[in-house]
């Protein structure tokens, strides 16, 4: 039978990470750093909470909007930490990870053909989100020279006619590349004289580690112009919780509840009650694991620039994105030559942009053991030649 399935389904690209760990899959005794997820388990006193929520009978429904005292809580906690305003009633929604907080902002935002500027190397589900939404991405090359950083001056140029929206991430899945005030300023001129609206995914905002963070809702001008996008998964370690929120001016969350009234209903109350201990309570965990990520993110960047592959130092997520070009062979060459050879898994850089050839992707959030194994069978790999 011809199900005629939709043509814009069809044409997305598969996503590079399934195709590589399909591979992974089955086989023993690997030591994978390909995963994002925190490879700590979520605070105890956080499931512990959440255990006596279904204890208690909180099972149901929340408003679609989601609790009340959570939306409450991210707009105290965003005021005490940033000092960024939101009104808790009308300017915040709680979604089910960022991913579903994506789909909603593109889908309410985007009318056909709108195009939206994303930077890459980036995250996979970017510009297939945009596509889904009817709108076209128009990736923005960024590089080794620059970190990885997008550039006042690379955004200017990639800012065609059509652009509506910039898909912002910082610190950035895969380069851990991030931004100080004074380079989201410089951004932020570009953001204004273009008249764009930006969609900023700061998930990792908490794994920052050589300066503060700063959400670009708080620069002057860009709090009407920016959907703040911030979740639970990666600094609490909850990403079974499926627990995130989107804040902004009112009339996009407005519209982004809609969608999300149709399609969601409303994200686990399980996971809204955890998310609310997790942002009363949880700070010092999170401070303990951005310890260990950041002893990890030394160690390992050390250890790959002795290999003779070339790393700057990532400035937050728990990610590092050295350069294979070396070896001289193609990023899924390598990936899969060096699980085969020495049951490492990470991810090659190509899954990540058609200008990340030549890179792969090693997340940090494995234990020190696992890393420090990891990089001794990645040396025995790299020299095999050179013996
Ligand atoms: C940059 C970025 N944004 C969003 C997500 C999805 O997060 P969530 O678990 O909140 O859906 C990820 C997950 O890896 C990510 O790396």
């Amino acid at each position: 039978m011809d199900y005629q399935i939709s043509k814009v389904v069809k044409g997305l690209a598969p996503s590079g990470i399934r195709a590589f760990f399909d591979l992974v899959l089955g086989m023993k005794d690997v030591i994978s750093l390909g995963v994002g997820e925190p490879d700590f388990m979520t605070p105890w006193h956080v499931r512990e909470e959440a255990i006596h929520s279904l204890e208690k009978g909180y099972t149901s429904y929340t408003s679609n909007k989601g609790m009340p005292e959570l939306r409450k809580t991210i707009t105290q906690f965003l005021h005490k930490r940033y000092g960024l305003n939101y009104n808790f009633d009308d300017e915040v929604l709680i979604t089910v990870g960022v991913s579903e907080g994506l789909d909603l902002v593109m889908r309410a935002l985007i009318n056909p053909g709108d195009k939206v500027l994303i930077h890459q190397p980036c995250y996979v589900s970017y510009a297939p989100t945009v596509q889904l939404a009817g709108g076209t991405p128009v990736l923005i090359d960024t590089n080794a020279s620059t970190d990885f950083k997008l550039t006042p001056q690379a955004l200017e140029k990639a800012c065609v006619k059509g652009c509506k929206i910039l898909m912002l991430n910082y610190p950035c899945n895969p380069t851990g590349a991030s931004y100080s005030k004074k380079e989201l300023n410089a951004l932020a001129q570009v953001i204004k004289k273009k008249d764009l609206i930006v969609v900023s995914d700061e998930v990792y905002d908490e794994l920052t580690y050589d300066f503060d963070h700063t959400p670009l809702a708080t620069l002057p001008g860009m709090r009407d112009r920016v959907v703040y996008m911030n979740g639970f998964s990666k600094a609490y370690a909850m990403t079974g919780f499926r627990i995130a929120w989107a804040s902004g001016p009112a009339e996009i969350i407005a519209a982004m509840t809609k969608i999300h009234q149709y399609t969601m209903l409303c994200a686990s109350i399980t996971g809204q009650i955890a998310a609310i201990e997790a942002l009363k309570h949880g700070q010092k965990p999170v401070q303990d694991m951005k310890r260990e990520y950041n002893r990890r993110r030394r160690f390992v960047v050390e250890g790959l620039n002795e290999l003779g592959l070339t790393c700057h130092m990532p400035q937050g997520a728990f990610y590092v994105f050295p350069s294979i070009q070396k070896t001289g062979m193609s990023s899924m060459d390598f990936a899969q030559n060096l699980l085969h050879e020495q049951k490492v898994a990470l991810v090659p850089g190509i899954a990540f942009g058609t200008n990340a050839e030549g890179f792969v992707r090693i997340s940090y959030a494995s234990s020190y053991e696992n890393l420090k194994e990891a990089l001794e069978r990645i040396a025995k790999f790299v020299k095999r030649d050179e013996a």
